[in-house]
C-alpha cells in the first residue's frame, strides 16, 4: 500500500535561469531517483544489539561510514566479530552473551553515539573499559550518562567523569529512575541498553520533548516491556532476551534532508529519494518544510526494521520564514543547519528556539552555523538559546569553516548549490562521518 502526504501543495518554482554550483559552473535542475545510505542512528543501535545476540545477525543497507565503523571497531574489540563495512553488501556479525574484556583502549573516532551506547552496554560488564575519540569527541560532555551510570552502580576512574577518554568498571547494576538534563537519544539509549544488558528496570523521563524511539522500539521488537505512562514516564522492564536477526536498514532521513535542501534550492525539475526512514520522531524537518511552503510529497511504502519507510519527492519552489518551537527541537535536531542555511534563502525571520545543545554536537554547531551564514552574506545571530535567520535576496558567496563537522559541511554545500552561489567549504571530507559518497550523490541529482 502506498500512502501519499501532501505537505504542501503550493506551486511557486522560479523561472529557470542560469544557476552556479561553484563559482563558474552551471544551470541547475534537479532530477531522477537517488537512495540515500543506512540510517545512522539505526546501525549503530543494530549493530551493538547484534554484537550481544549469541549467534549471526546480517544487517542489509547498513550504514558504512565512519561513524558505523568506530561501532563496528568498538564491538571488535570486545571479541564480537563484525564482517567489513562495504557499501551495498550485507555485514554479519557473531554475537556473543557477553564482551570479552578488551585487550586495548575502545576508540569512538567521532562519534558521539558509539561512546554513549556502549559505554551503557559496558557498564553492566565486569571489566575495566577505557573509551577514547577524536579531539571533537574528547570535548563533548559525558557527565549527563556517567552520572545515571554511577548511581545504577558503575564505578568510574575519577568522578562521574565528563570527557573522554575515561574508564568504566563495570559489574552488576541496579535498577533507575532517571530525569534526563536533556531530551537526547544518546542519554535514553545509553541507559535503556545499559538496563538490558543488566537485566534492571529503567525509568526515564525526557524533558522538552521526545528524542528519536528507535532503541525503545527495538528493544520492544525482541520482548522487552517499554511503555510510556500517563505521566510521559518511559518504563522500561527487563522481559526480553536477544537473539540473531536479519534486517533491512532504513535510508537515512537525516542524509536524505540535505539531497531535499538541494532540491527545493533547484531552479526546476523534481528529485525523488526514495526508501528514506520516516520514523516520526525523526521526520520534524518535513513538517516545518511544510510550514515553510516546500512541494514534498511523502509516499510510505512500507516498513523496514519495524520502522515506516518511503519516499519523498520534492519539488523547488519559493519558501517563507517560520518559528521552530523549543518541543520540535529533539525531532529534527541534527537538521538544524540545513533548516538554518534554506532559512537564509526563505522570505522573513526564522527563529529556531532552544537551540543551545547545538553546542555540544561535533562542533558549536550553533555558533558556527550562524557565523558561516554571516561569512557568506547572509544575516543571523544567536540571541541566548535561539538561533535567528533573515532570509535575503544576495547569492551566498564567502568561504565556510566546517571545523570538521560533517553535518555543517553537507548544508554548506547544498547552499552552494543555488544560482549565482560562490560558497567554499573548507573540508568536505568529512561528509564521509555520516553520508559516504554525498558530493557524488550532489553530481547525480544535478540535470540539464
Ligand atoms: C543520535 C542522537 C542525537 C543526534 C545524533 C544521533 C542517536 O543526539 O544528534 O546524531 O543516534 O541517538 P542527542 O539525542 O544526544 O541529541
Amino acid at each position: 500500500m502506498t500512502i501519499i502526504y501532501k505537505y504542501n501543495s503550493r506551486k511557486q518554482v522560479a523561472t529557470p535561469t542560469e544557476l552556479a554550483v561553484t563559482p563558474g559552473s552551471r544551470f541547475m535542475i534537479v532530477r531522477g531517483k537517488v537512495e540515500v545510505p543506512g540510517d545512522k542512528s539505526l546501525t549503530h543501535r543494530l549493530l551493538l544489539l547484534a554484537g550481544l545476540a549469541p549467534g549471526t545477525s546480517a544487517l542489509r543497507g547498513a550504514l558504512t561510514s565512519f561513524d558505523a565503523r568506530s561501532t563496528a571497531g568498538l564491538l571488535r574489540t570486545l571479541g564480537v566479530e563484525v564482517s567489513p563495512l562495504r557499501q551495498g553488501g550485507e555485514v554479519t556479525v557473531r554475537g556473543r552473551a557477553r564482551f570479552k574484556s578488551p585487550g586495548k583502549s575502545l576508540d569512538c573516532g567521532n562519534s558521539g553515539t558509539t561512546a554513549r551506547l556502549s559505554l551503557g552496554l559496558l557498564a553492566a560488564h565486569p571489566f575495566r573499559s577505557l573509551l577514547t575519540g577524536d579531539p571533537s569527541l574528547r570535548r563533548r560532555p559525558m557527565r549527563r550518562v556517567t552520572e545515571p551510570l554511577s548511581l545504577m552502580g558503575a564505578r568510574f576512574d575519577g568522578d562521574r567523569p565528563d570527557r573522554l577518554p575515561l574508564a568504566v568498571h563495570g559489574g552488576a547494576l541496579g535498577p533507575l529512575e532517571w530525569s534526563l538534563p536533556v531530551s537526547s537519544a544518546q542519554i535514553k539509549g545509553c541507559l535503556l541498553m545499559a538496563g538490558m544488558a543488566a537485566g534492571q528496570p529503567v525509568s526515564l523521563f525526557e524533558p522538552g520533548g521526545r528524542s528519536r524511539d528507535h532503541t525503545e522500539r527495538l528493544l520492544r521488537a525482541f520482548g522487552y516491556r517499554v511503555d510510556e505512562d500517563a505521566n510521559g514516564w518511559i518504563r522500561f522492564e527487563p522481559t526480553g532476551r536477544l537473539l540473531p536477526f536479519d534486517l533491512e536498514v532504513p535510508g537515512d532521513p537525516s542524509s536524505a534532508a540535505f539531497l531535499v535542501g538541494a532540491a527545493l534550492l533547484a531552479e526546476g525539475g523534481e528529485l525523488r529519494v526514495t526508501g528514506v526512514g520516516l520514523n516520526p520522531t525523526r521526520t520534524g524537518f518535513l513538517r516545518v518544510l511544510g510550514r515553510m511552503g516546500a512541494d514534498i510529497t511523502v509516499e510510505e511504502t512500507g516498513a523496514r526494521a519495524g520502522e515506516p519507510v518511503g519516499d519523498l519527492v520534492v519539488r523547488p519552489g519559493l519558501l517563507q520564514a517560520t518559528t521552530v518551537t523549543a518541543a520540535e527541537i529533539p525531532g529534527l535536531i541534527d537538521e538544524i543547519p540545513l533548516l538554518a542555511v534554506l532559512a537564509s534563502r526563505a522570505g522573513g525571520i526564522t527563529r529556531f528556539h532552544e537551540v543551545g545543545e547545538l553546542r555540544v554536537k561535533e562542533s558549536d554547531r550553533l555558533g558556527l552555523i550562524a557565523e558561516n551564514l554571516r561569512a557568506v552574506g547572509a544575516r543571523a545571530v544567536v540571541e541566548g538559546e535561539a538561533l535567528v535567520v533573515e532570509g535575503g535576496e544576495p547569492p551566498p558567496a564567502g568561504r565556510v569553516v566546517t571545523a570538521g563537522d560533517h553535518r555543517l559541511a553537507m548544508a554548506f554545500a547544498v547552499l552552494g548549490t543555488m544560482k549565482g552561489a560562490r560558497v567554499r567549504v573548507d573540508d568536505m571530507a568529512c561528509a564521509a562521518v555520516s553520508f559516504p559518497g554525498f558530493s557524488e550523490t550532489m553530481a547525480r541529482i544535478r540535470g540539464r
